[in-house]
């Protein structure tokens, strides 16, 4: 399938605080931006990627991606992540048939997995990124001591990418109102509630996504060696 992908990089990275946009902060000697970038266009199916950025960032975007990607358009995203989903799908191309999303958070994407999903997706509308969750589960009560174990059977984290035949994330979009694009945290989510069908795909491979220091540092560690690939 011919397929377009976005990357939303317009969050500024509070949690990480590095003073400047997670996705430009330097991984294992690349914006992180970059290793997504690089990943999406080495995949034989990605023939178009559109970044979103913050609002004014377009250059310093433009700069991090430089030699690692030909992007076909750079937006300003919007004040949350569903937000620049939609900001960047006005920029898509009409005549792709699949359309990725991905957080560029998420470094450790690899043309497998990208291929991995798009090929499952002729027969279903919706693949995600996706792990079982391997730690037990605590609820937590107000004073911060264990309320209950919840059962993990059956319970998956969602990553990114999330892969969308181009039809049915044009649609979800269509229909999503202000209201849904501030609270909903991934386009799965949107798809479930309008009965779309989605799949989960374990990438059988670290897929970390960086969100505190600590992650940065352990996402160093495995871009610069003994990278899966
Ligand atoms: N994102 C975005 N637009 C926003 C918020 C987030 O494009 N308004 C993107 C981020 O750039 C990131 C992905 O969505 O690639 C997941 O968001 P998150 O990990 O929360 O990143 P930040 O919002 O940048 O981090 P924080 O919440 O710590 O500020
Ligand atoms: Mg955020």
């Amino acid at each position: 399938m011919r397929a377009a992908a976005i990357i939303v990089a317009a969050g500024s990275g509070d949690r990480l605080g590095a003073g400047l946009p997670k996705a430009l902060v330097p991984v294992a000697g690349l914006p992180m931006v970059a290793w997504s970038a690089r990943a999406l266009a080495a995949s034989p199916e990605v023939e178009c990627i559109v970044i979103a950025c913050p609002p004014g960032g377009e250059a310093a975007m433009a700069a991090a991606v430089t030699g690692h990607a030909e992007v076909h358009a750079i937006v300003p995203g919007g004040s949350s992540r569903q937000r620049s989903v939609a900001a960047a799908l006005v920029a898509v191309p009409e005549d792709v048939e699949a359309i990725l999303v991905h957080d560029a958070a998420r470094p450790l994407i690899t043309p497998r997995l990208v291929s991995g999903l798009i090929a499952r997706l002729p027969s279903s509308p919706a693949v995600i990124a996706a792990a079982p969750v391997a730690d037990t589960l605590k609820r937590a009560g107000d004073s911060g001591a264990v309320e209950a174990t919840v059962d993990r059977a059956g319970l998956w984290g969602a990553q990114t990418p999330q892969a969308f035949q181009a039809q049915t994330l044009r649609g979800v979009f269509a229909d999503a109102d202000d209201a849904e694009l501030d609270s909903a945290t991934d386009c799965a989510g949107m798809a479930e509630r309008r009965g779309v069908p989605v799949l989960l795909h374990d990438p059988d491979a670290p897929n970390l996504k960086v969100t505190t220091q600590a992650d940065l540092r352990l996402a160093e560690v495995l871009l610069g060696t003994g990278r899966i690939a």
